[in-house]
């Protein structure tokens, strides 16, 4: 099932496949070079906050490894590669003054990929807000919107002619609902009236930060990142049919409609009640600027009871290492139901993968065989819904590396490359291995095209 050549030949040659990773996840560096702290720098120090007490100072070391790095992206044969700007890394204090050898090591990063043929999707925020911001209110506060705009600007003017696509955030949600209601995320806070403020000013940021980009004259596919996930209720009880619906609203519609139809799902407002966000006349009609590109992470299903939590052990399926669920075909359901709701921009799935526990054996490799079934099922997810009509354009495997796994720390690896944190030794994993043999596929089809006649030559 699933040979890498049949795979390949779903999709066209013009197909981007891609991994992913993020600033605060493997750069490590995090006060070297006029860095300011982020709100993970200081989550970290929260006692018991992290998993196993670890923290995100060295992490894969990617600031001082960057080429070895992009030697690996450029031995796999990716066309593009995902990461995100550390913002405090670049503006320290998150106003005012640039950091310039934070930007400097962006721009050595953007260059390395065009070097080798790569192509750089970089996105602005992945969740390390600079702790200057937070001090004053962070996300909650509507002058952080400006000044994220401000940041955004600053980072097109300097690199935005080199990449391929800008990503404002990734995954609104997992910021304002884990890092402000949940509070197991930064910057830890535990009021669903602040989460849901935060979600506004997110998805605001992200809406004028496209109208300044686009009237600076910058003109790389500009879009944002939502975590996405099929509810399913647990039965067909009319409390679980409900409760899926709400649970819909607040992940999933909650940020698609405004995004692509300027208003808040009724439903959910309703439900809100007193912590439904302030929102200003005019903000839903800037949220609404025309993405050039969605961006979707997909991991798992979700099941909904009324009851209360729904145990994945009783699925049926594959857990990963996560305790998450292995649903492929949720992936198909999702896009085509994405599709269906809002006819989708071009399309990336931006990050899939999985975390197991990967040892390295006697013989020195890792033999990760159910994260190699884990990619080929999903990949043939895609193809699916790209059969249904759905125009995804592109996929990112998380992650390039095992990293920092926020709240769970290092303990769980989702690298195609393993990594030794003792040593910083990085060793291609077999997935990492069958991802370049489906690349090497990949490339064997575009050279046979253009080698082949078109219709024109056919013609003559
Ligand atoms: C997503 C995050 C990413 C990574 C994966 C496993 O929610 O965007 O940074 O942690 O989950």
């Amino acid at each position: 099932m699933h040979e890498p050549a049949d795979l390949a030949s779903s999709f066209s040659p013009d197909f981007v496949w891609g991994v992913a990773t993020s600033a605060f996840q493997i750069e490590g560096a995090a006060d070297e070079d006029g860095k300011g702290p982020s709100i993970w720098d200081d989550f970290c120090r929260r006692p018991g906050a992290i998993a196993d007490g670890s923290d995100g100072r060295t992490a894969c070391d990617h600031v001082h490894r960057w080429r070895e790095d992009l030697d690996l992206l450029a031995a796999l044969g990716v066309d593009a590669y995902r990461f995100s700007v550390s913002w405090p890394r670049v503006q320290p204090t998150g106003a005012g003054a640039w950091n310039e050898p934070g930007l400097a090591f962006y721009e050595r990063l953007v260059d390395g990929l065009l070097e080798r043929g790569i192509r750089p999707y970089l996105t602005l925020n992945h969740w390390d807000l600079p702790s200057a911001l937070q001090a004053g209110g962070g996300w909650a506060q509507r002058d952080t919107v400006h000044r994220f705009v401000d940041y955004a600007v600053g980072i097109a003017h300097r690199m935005g002619d080199r990449v391929a696509a800008i990503t404002t955030h990734n995954e609104p949600w997992v910021m304002a609902h884990h890092g402000h209601e949940q509070g197991h995320f930064a910057p830890g806070l535990k009021s669903r009236a602040t989460a849901m403020q935060v979600s506004h000013h997110l998805l605001l940021s992200h809406g004028l930060a496209l109208q300044a980009l686009r009237a600076q004259g910058c003109r790389s596919p500009l879009g944002i990142v939502l975590n996405l996930s099929p509810m399913q209720p647990a039965t067909g009880s009319p409390d679980d049919l409900a409760k899926a619906r709400l649970e819909d609203g607040l992940l999933a519609r909650w940020y698609l409609d405004p995004l692509f139809h300027g208003r808040y799902p009724v439903d959910v407002w309703q439900h809100l009640g007193a912590d439904a966000p302030v929102v200003q006349p005019g903000d839903l009609a800037a949220i609404a600027t025309p993405m050039d590109f969605l961006g979707v992470n997909y991991y798992t299903r979700t099941v909904v009871s009324a009851a209360g939590p729904w145990d994945p052990t009783t699925g049926g399926r594959e857990l990963t290492d996560m305790g998450w669920e292995v649903y492929p075909e949720g992936l198909t359901d999702l896009l085509l139901r994405l599709h269906r709701d809002h006819l989708l921009p071009p399309t990336y799935v931006m990050e899939n993968g999985a975390a197991y526990p990967d040892v390295p054996g006697p013989d020195g490799q890792v033999h990760d065989a159910a994260r190699v079934r884990y990619l080929q099922e999903h990949i043939a997810a895609i193809a699916a819904a790209r059969h249904q009509g759905v125009p995804v354009a592109g996929y990112m495997v998380w992650s390039l590396l095992d990293n920092f796994e926020w709240a769970s720390g290092y303990a769980k690896r989702f690298g195609i490359v393993h990594v030794d944190y003792a040593t910083q030794r990085r060793t291609l994993k077999d997935s990492g291995r069958w991802y370049r043999g489906f690349l090497q596929q990949v490339a064997a089809r575009r050279r046979a095209r253009t080698a082949s006649p078109g219709p024109v030559g056919a013609a003559l």
